[in-house]
This record gives structure tokens, sequence and C-alpha cells, in this order.
């Protein structure tokens, strides 16, 4: 390409990626995939690398990033950022709107309201209508040069153009991450077992600071304006000021309101507070300003804070309810999260149970005894928080609560890491919950997509022994026998101390009896729980005859089985439980030794595991009558399904797999960095530091995360049991191998959605039959495929340059199909 096309051709791509991020985020519209876009965003680069003569300051390519900042240079701001007064009710709001009738000495003002925006403030400078500087607030006077960073913000613009743009002007607002991008975030850092973000606020300062500009790009920042400043902006009031920004291309929320009296202030405060829960941000009040600059002005400021501007607060809603209990939530990385069961409350609409403690210092903190009264308040977040104990209310003698010190799961030890406010559980290998996790992030859609290993059907496989880690999970082919009638839950059973195991009364009366259904028995067993054992069975004999339901049989089997408890005085006694062992005796005990039975409940978790270790044959009736003591079961069809899901994944490509694996800090997009770079699961073992830190989006800790996790013996040995299975460990080479030559020459575009390519898969079929795909709508194509949905503008264009379309049927016509 010659310079003079390069410059043609680098005027073309940048107005195309202006226009489709300007619809993306101004109007919330697409025209093109995000494929597309990133092919033109990928030639645009492209040729700025090799004509970096070309590069402007104000091309979308900036977008991208890849700017490096070891430190951030400091900048002093052209009028301090001021900080805002605050106020929390009415009173206070009109004893503001007091003074300032009495500072400007009349009643005719107004006032302009706008939602205050939970983010981090900053300051834009335009030169000649170019983004020059953005600054952090820092602390007011002077900030830090975060331009690199800001200039990712794709629809913050680089340029303003049109009539009447002031050489020189100043916008500023506030930087936040959207709710939607903060929980997506925080989806895949739980999903890669990574920390998790605090909250959307701080996330957008950590972004802003981060050394890397690429990486801030996929974060995907927006921002809020809410000021311009300037010698010649032309205008006399705010809602002036804020129009002329929104014309100019900024960013404003249209929240804001002009209020004629405090009164109008009032009702605007009262129509957002609920509403704001609906905006992609969080807010936490409103501020009103005084409309007018000369009369800001003539109002002026205190030392820290204008006299014509004040923020009010919604206050988070509250509510007194008694703490019930704590229970110890073991997350799927080991951390362990005390959460508090309250006796249920309304708060803002909607009733609360439960609220999270977070640690062991908020227990602390908060000095909680059992039974404790405790104040429940509902911010913006979605779980509820306990922010103060009603010391009046304690009950005499109520003893402090203690923090746990086992897992709750598994019974080891907590450890609780020097600097970290988390207790964590450190049997990452067999602790259930944390199995669970890595083996439902293992089968998740994004990583083996293997959708008929749902949570249930995995934790009945970990809970009876099949699952461990997820190589487990390719062998269960051979284990298929055994899996026919597992139980899916273990709801129905108890363990006693000794390990015996007991099953519900009302699963166990339900065996045993005929035609009697389990809503019935339930019913009856819950009017009745006030007798004890022996009485309420000897009742429920009466029962069965007042239902003249098959009374002898039913009247004896129960009959049995209180003979059996007497004759086992041994067994413990447990509330609304039996030991399985001896309703297995009655329907069993004519086959095989009651001790048999006794040892198999000791060792097993459920019915089934039982009746595999004993091993009998048994008539389909009894099989029957003993599948009543189960849960739901795990029956063929289930089983063929979940092996041909199991099956199908061996055919998930490398950077899947490497996904799947779970290391900390591994994210879809870096798997998907690292599989390419490495090519191979031996080659990325084998990094060292230096080549890791060398790639672009690698840092110390994704480092660390790596070399941990190949340290470890059992990795590495579920990595070969893996291979042994058939999973792929190494980039698959795209053929290159030439189909025919029937495009030879072609320079070729598809749009839209086709029926019979994926949008990677149409570049190499164009590319193997010798053509050439080209990524953007220009003169030198030869046609575009017209796929389903083509964008409109692209159309257009493709018609004003007089570009050929052709369907999807014509264009395979030409290649011979
Ligand atoms: S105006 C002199 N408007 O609140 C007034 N600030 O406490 C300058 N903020 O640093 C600020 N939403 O970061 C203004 N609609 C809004 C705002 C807003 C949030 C932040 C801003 C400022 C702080 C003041």
């Amino acid at each position: 390409m010659t310079p003079s096309e390069a410059i043609a051709r680098i005027a073309q791509l940048s107005k195309e990626i202006n226009h489709h991020n300007q619809l993306y985020y101004q109007e919330s519209r697409i025209e093109i995939s995000d494929f597309e876009f990133d092919q033109l965003l990928e030639e645009l680069v492209k040729l700025e690398r090799e004509f970096p003569d070309l590069l402007l300051s104000d091309s979308p390519s900036q977008r991208v990033g890849g700017t490096l900042t070891k430190e951030f240079r400091t900048v002093e701001h052209s009028s301090r950022m001021l900080s805002l007064g605050n106020t929390y009710s009415q009173e206070e709001l009109i004893a503001f709107d007091d003074r300032v009738a009495k500072g400007l000495g009349h009643p005719n003002y107004e006032y302009f309201c706008e939602m205050k925006f939970d983010g981090v403030a900053i300051s834009l400078v335009y030169e000649n209508g170019k983004l020059i500087r953005a600054v952090t607030r820092g602390d007011g006077t002077k900030g830090d040069d975060v331009t690199a960073n800001v200039k990712t913000i794709r629809n913050i613009p680089l340029t303003v153009t049109g009539e009447n743009i002031p050489a020189k002007f100043e916008v500023r607002g506030e930087i936040f991450l959207p709710l939607k991008e903060f929980l997506k975030i925080n989806a895949e850092k739980e999903a890669s077992g990574d920390q998790l973000l605090a909250n959307p606020r701080n996330a957008a300062s950590g972004t802003l600071k981060m050394q890397d500009s690429s990486v801030v790009a996929k974060r995907r920042l927006n921002c809020y304006f809410y000021q311009l400043l300037g010698d010649e902006i032309g205008v006399s009031k705010h809602d002036e000021a804020i129009h002329l920004i929104e014309n100019w291309g900024f960013n404003v929320s249209p929240t804001y309101k002009k209020a004629k009296s405090i009164a109008e202030v009032l009702e605007y405060i009262e129509e957002w507070r609920e509403k704001r829960y609906s905006l992609p941000l969080d807010t936490d009040g409103v501020v009103l300003k005084i409309n007018d600059y000369d009369q800001r002005e003539e109002l002026g400021f205190t030392a820290k804070t204008p006299r014509w501007a004040i923020a009010y607060k919604y206050k988070a809603e509250s509510a007194e309810t008694e703490l019930l209990s704590i229970t110890y939530q073991v997350g799927r990385t080991g951390a362990i999260t005390p959460v508090a069961n309250l006796a249920p409350v309304q708060l803002a609409g909607t009733t609360v149970k439960r609220a999270s403690l977070h640690n062991a210092n908020e227990i602390e903190r908060l000095d909680l005894h059992e039974r404790d009264f405790v104040a429940v308040e509902k911010g913006g977040e979605i779980i509820p928080k306990i922010t103060a104990v009603n010391p009046t209310r304690r009950k005499p003698g109520a003893p402090p609560i203690p923090y746990i010190e086992n897992c709750p799961e598994c019974g080891s030890a907590l450890v609780r890491k020097e600097g970290e406010a988390k207790h964590y559980c450190p049997n990452a290998v067999s602790c259930p919950p944390q199995v669970l996790g890595r083996i439902e992030h293992f089968v998740s859609k994004r990583a083996m997509d293997i959708d008929s290993l749902g949570t249930e059907r995995i934790r009945a496989l970990i809970d009876q022994g099949f699952i461990r880690n997820y190589a487990d999970i390719y062998e269960l082919e051979t284990k298929q026998h055994e899996l026919l009638g597992l139980e899916m839950s273990q709801d129905q059973y108890e363990r006693e101390v000794s390990g015996l195991l007991y099953i519900s009364l009302e699963k166990a009366l339900f065996a045993l009896t005929e035609t009697i259904s389990f809503k019935q028995i339930q019913d009856f067993l819950l009017e009745n729980t006030h007798l004890p054992l022996r009485d309420r069975l000897r009742a429920f004999q009466a029962q069965i005859r007042a239902w003249k339901k098959k009374v002898p049989s039913n009247v004896g089997m129960v009959d049995f089985l209180l003979q059996n408890l007497d004759s086992h005085p041994e067994l413990m006694k447990v509330e609304d439980y039996v030991p399985v062992a001896i309703i297995l005796e009655i329907f069993l005990g004519r086959r095989v030794a009651f001790e048999n039975i006794l040892e198999a409940s000791k060792k097993h978790g459920t019915v089934h595991m039982i009746l595999l270790e004993l091993d009998l044959d048994l008539s389909s009736e009894l099989i029957e009558r003993i599948k009543k003591l189960k849960a739901n079961t795990f029956q063929e069809g289930v089983i063929s399904n979940m092996m041909e899901g199991i099956f199908a994944s061996k055919e998930q490509p490398f950077e899947k797999v490497l996904f799947a694996l779970g290391i900390r800090n591994i994210g879809e997009n870096t798997a998907q960095l690292l599989a390419k770079h490495f090519g191979t699961i031996e080659k990325l073992q084998e990094a060292s530091s230096e080549q890791l830190l060398e790639i672009n989006g690698v840092g110390e800790t994704l480092v660390h995360s790596l070399k941990e996790f190949f340290a470890q013996p059992e990795n590495l040995e579920i990595i070969s049991r893996l291979k042994f299975h058939g999973l792929k460990f190494e980039i698959e080479q795209k053929e290159s191998t030439q189909l025919g030559t029937a495009l030879a020459g072609k320079r070729i575009l598809a749009s839209g959605k086709l029926q019979n390519f994926k949008r990677d898969e149409i570049v190499d079929f164009v590319q193997a039959h010798g053509g050439q795909y080209i990524s953007g709508v220009s003169k030198n194509l030869d046609f575009i495929i017209e796929g389903e949905e083509m964008g409109p503008s692209k159309k257009e264009k493709a018609l004003k340059l007089g570009v050929p379309l052709i369907s999807e049927e014509e264009f395979l016509k030409m290649v011979g199909k």
C-alpha cells in the first residue's frame, strides 16, 4: 500500500469505527458483529504500525490501549475540584434553600437536579477540539494524569467537532464501571477462583490506575459528565452547558431535571428514591445546583464546598430483627463466609431473612451475642448487611458468638493467611464444596460444556464417592452399572456419631406400607410430633385401620418395625429417624445376616450404595419397595445422556480445556491468549517467568498462579489422565490445505448472518479456495456475500461504491458446492 492509499484507508476505517462506537454507546444499537468490529480495528492498528507517521492522537485505535505507564504524572487542575456538602433530611435541604435565598436576597432562582453518581471524578481537557489530558481528582488541587487509560473508554470523545467549539475547554464527570460489567467480571473471577472486586466504585478507580491500558480497554468503563468549564464557553446557565456538551457527543445521564423551587427538588428526590436502582450504576443521592452562573458567583464558596450546590444522600433503609443463627458457607476456593439467619423482616419492599457477615472481624466488630437484636440495612447492594446490635435487647447471660475453627463441610482445621480477613479451608483436594465448585466450573458452558452434568447430579456423584476431581468424570463410563439407581439427594438421611446411617421416619413408613401416599404420611407425622416414637407408630396403625388401607399387611409391617426396634436396644435413638439397617432387615432379613447389613450401613451414605455392597439378587417387587426409601435416582436415560455429553466434551479445543482447569486468575481471555501463544500444555508448563511476563496481558499474579498449579503433583496427574481420555492439550493447527482455486485473486467480504458458516469459518473457507478475505466495505472488493440481516449502512455503502452483493447460495455455486 502506498502512503496515500494508507491515508485514505486509515481515514475510512477511523470513520467507520467511530460510527459503530457512537451507535453502541450512545444509541445502544449495533450494525455489525463484534467480530466484524474487531476486524476493522485490527486492520487500522496494523496500518498505523506500518505507517507510524500516520497515527493520529484521536485515532480510534487508541481505544484498544497498549500504552504502559509506570508512574502517573501529577498534574495541577485549572481550578480546584471541589467536594459537596451533604444533607440527609428535608429540614437540612430547606435550611440550605433558606441560605441560598438569603444570600441572593430574592427568591428568583432555579435549581438543576442531577443524580449523585458513585464513581471516580475525572477532568478532561480539550484543546482545538482534541482530548489532550485526563486527570483524576486527586487531592482536589492536583491529580494523576490517566490520559492513556481514559482514551480507551469508547464513548469519551477523542475529538469534538462542530460549530463554535471553544479553543480550550474542560469537562468534568464521573467514570464508572456499569453494574452489569461489574457482575460479569466478578462472575468470571469467581469462576477462575480469583479475588472478587469489592464494589463497582473501587473497581472503576482500580481500573483507572492500571499500568497497562489494553487491560483497561477490556473493562468497558463508562462515564457521565456533569460540568463544563472554560473562558469562552458562551453559556450563562448550567442547563445550557449540559445541552451543549450533550450535543458535542459527551455522555450525560438523562436523569437530570430543572426545578423551580425546593419543593420541586423534593419531588425529584422522591421520584428517584426507588427508581435509581434501575440505573446502570450505583447512585447514593441527588445533587442540586443553582442553575444560573452569575448567581453561583454571588453565592461563592466556603473553605471546601460551594454555597450554590449541595448533595442530598438517601438514607439506607434499616430494620431491627432477631439473629437466629449463623451458618458458614464454604466457597469454591475454600473461603468461609459467615451468614446471619434472621427472623424475617420487611425492608425496602422485600423480606429479609439473611445477611452477610463477611468474616470473623465483622462478628467481633459487631460484638454479636446469641439471639441479639440487630439492625439490618439495605443500600444499593443485593445482600443486606448488619450494621449494629441493639444492646438494650440483649438476653441476660447470652454468650458471645465464637468463630468456628473447623470446616463445616469436611472438618479440616481452618487457616487464616496473614493479612487476610477471611478464613480458608485448606482441604482443596477433597472438601466437597471446593470439589463441587471446581467441577461445576469444569463442565460449565464456557469450559467443557457438559450441560447434562448439572449441580444436583455432580453433588450426588461427589457425595457418593464417584468423582473427586474432573478426571474422574471421564471414568464414569466404566461405572455405569453402579450409577443405575444412584440417589440424587441425601436429604432423607442422617448419620449418627458412630457413622450408622438413619433414614427419616416418613420415608421408612412410606416404603413399609402400600397404597398410602407420601403426603398422607408426612401430614400424619406432622400432626403427631408430640408423641414419642412407639406411641406414634401405634397411632399410625390405628390410622391405617381408620383409612381401611390394606390393613393386615400395612399394620403388620409397622409391627415388624416396632419389634425390630425393640430387638436392637443397642442402636441409638435419633428423633424422627430410624436406622436404615432395621428397615432393610425387614425386607432382606431372610437372605442376609443383620450384621452384614449393619456393617454396610456404617460404611455407606445411601441405600443404593448399601445394596451395591451387599450384592444381592432381588426380585423386581422387592426392588420397587426398597426404591421408595430412596430419593430421585439416576435412570438409564439420564445416564446415557450424561455419557453423551461427557464424550462430546472431548472435542473442546485446548483453550477451553485450559480455562476448564480452573487455574486461579486464568479467565477465558487469558486461557485463549496462553493457548495461542504456547500451543501446548507442555510448553506452557515449561515457560519461564520471564517468558510469561513478556506476553502482553500477563502479570506477576498470573505467573504465580501458573507456577503454583504446575508445582502440584495432583494436578499433573489429573492432566495426564485427561490426556489419556483424549482431551485436547494442544492448539489445533488450522488446516491451510488448499481446497480449490475457484476464488483465486478475488477480494471478498461476508456480512450479516450466514447459514453455512460461522464467522471465522468463512474467512478460512475463502482463503482455502484461493481468495482474500477483506474486513471492511471498500471499492476494492470484488463482491460481498450478503447474509441475513446485513447492516443497512453497510449495504447502502456497498451499493454506492458499486460493489456487487451476492447471496450465500450463489457464492457456494461459485466454488462448485
Ligand atoms: S458536581 C462543585 N455533580 O461528588 C461541585 N458531582 O462530593 C462539583 N459527583 O467530586 C461536583 N455525581 O465526584 C457533581 N452529578 C454530580 C455528581 C458529582 C457525583 C461526585 C464528584 C464530586 C463529589 C462531590
